[in-house]
């Protein structure tokens, strides 16, 4: 069964005894400094609405203290909002009785924590086994899914090891396995790879790519580095002072942000490798028959600049996964995105070869 979607519907989290009692004003107007100052409250969450689509990878994005861990920790009511709603399909988890609390957060959702959270007096696969332990899931059974996880992700042959024995990345990798062995829909990923290198974080970025193609898990992905999140995330929702600023496709980020503060975020990133050709595409076009290469919606523009520079095209067309086409672009539409405004794109020779714009971006 595909995995359903998370839906937060108006969410508000005040901190403190009497939280209740100022959602309202909140809802009117008063800041998170206000509220503080004048009651004694924190506001955690404002007014958060946010679909997590099942199946894909969300990051939640924002500086230290804009609420993501308060967010996640909703998701599986570690903790209650104030106000609002958290569904899971029909579900909602705010609404679940002990019991049913229990079962999903046990069956359906796994954590992945920045300090791993792996018991250090358990070896790798007395600690992968651990959930599947609880719910009483027979040794045989549960020794062999998690071998299987502790092989998939890279671990063949570190099982009897335990957690002091084992790298960083390694024992990251454990914490996947443990809850990958789990098999929970949910995966939510608090920071997950923070604490890395900057290499072994790379690496383990492409570890959670290349299994979420397999797997199609739901996967929150919580960090505060903006690469990482243009890397992962499907969908990315930025948050400030405990409310969205704006959510959208990584492209949708990058090309349109919505204000000065996410715009500075921005503004160093290498657009043409984060950029999809169809976020920028134009209509299909019949005089496009020659000179032209056939690329997939998905492509980035640095691929489709390098393909184009290949095939000495000046102009590709964009295809669907069948093969249909959807779409087309011109060495102007990219060399303008690359730019990322107009005034400096008409400053570049718009003849200016595929090749000659590819060095220039390394
Ligand atoms: N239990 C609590 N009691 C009071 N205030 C809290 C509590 N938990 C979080 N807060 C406050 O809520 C706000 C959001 O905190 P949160 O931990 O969600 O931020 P964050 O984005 O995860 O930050 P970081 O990047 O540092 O982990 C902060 O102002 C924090 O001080
Ligand atoms: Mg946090």
């Amino acid at each position: 069964m595909a995995s359903q979607s998370i839906k937060i519907r108006s969410l508000y989290k005040i901190f403190g005894p009497r939280g209740r009692e100022f959602v309202e004003q909140v809802m009117r107007g008063m800041s998170k400094t206000e509220l503080n100052r004048e009651h004694g409250h924190v506001l955690g969450l404002k007014d958060i609405s946010i679909t997590i689509p099942g199946g894909g990878i969300t990051v939640i994005m924002g500086l230290s203290g804009s609420g993501k861990s308060t967010l996640i920790r909703h998701i599986n009511r570690l903790i209650d909002p104030t106000s609002g709603e958290v569904l899971y399909g029909d579900a909602d988890i705010c609404r679940m009785d002990q019991e049913q609390l229990r079962q999903f957060r046990q069956k359906k959702t796994a954590m992945v924590f920045q300090k791993f959270g792996l018991l250090p007096h358990r070896n790798v696969l007395q600690n992968a086994v651990y959930g599947l332990e609880i719910q009483g899931v027979s040794k045989g059974e549960r020794e062999e899914r998690a071998q299987h996880w502790i092989k998939r992700v890279g671990l063949d042959g570190f099982s009897e090891h335990y957690p002091n024995q084992l790298s960083g990345g390694m024992q990251q990798r454990v914490g996947l396995a443990r809850a990958l062995t789990n098999d929970a829909e949910i995966l939510l990923m608090d920071e997950a790879y923070s604490a890395l290198d900057p290499l072994i974080r790379v690496d383990m970025q492409a570890v959670l790519l290349d299994l979420q193609q397999e797997l199609k898990k739901t996967v929150v992905f919580i960090t505060h580095d903006l690469d990482e999140a243009l890397r992962l995330g499907d969908r990315i929702a930025i948050l400030r002072d405990g409310e969205v600023i704006q959510q959208g496709t990584p492209a949708d980020i990058v090309l349109k942000p919505a204000d000065d503060y996410i715009a500075a975020f921005v503004k160093e990133v290498n657009r043409a490798r984060v950029i999809q050709v169809e976020a920028i595409m134009g209509p299909p076009s019949a005089s496009l028959a020659r000179l032209t290469v056939r690329i997939p919606a998905s492509t980035t523009v640095e691929a489709c600049l390098r393909e184009m520079s290949f095939a000495n095209a000046a102009t590709a067309t964009v295809i669907a996964t069948d093969g249909h086409e959807i779409g087309s672009v011109s060495m102007d539409t990219l060399i303008s995105c690359l730019v990322g405004d107009e005034a400096a794109a008409r400053e570049l020779p718009s003849s200016a070869p595929a090749a000659a714009l590819l060095s220039a971006m390394e």
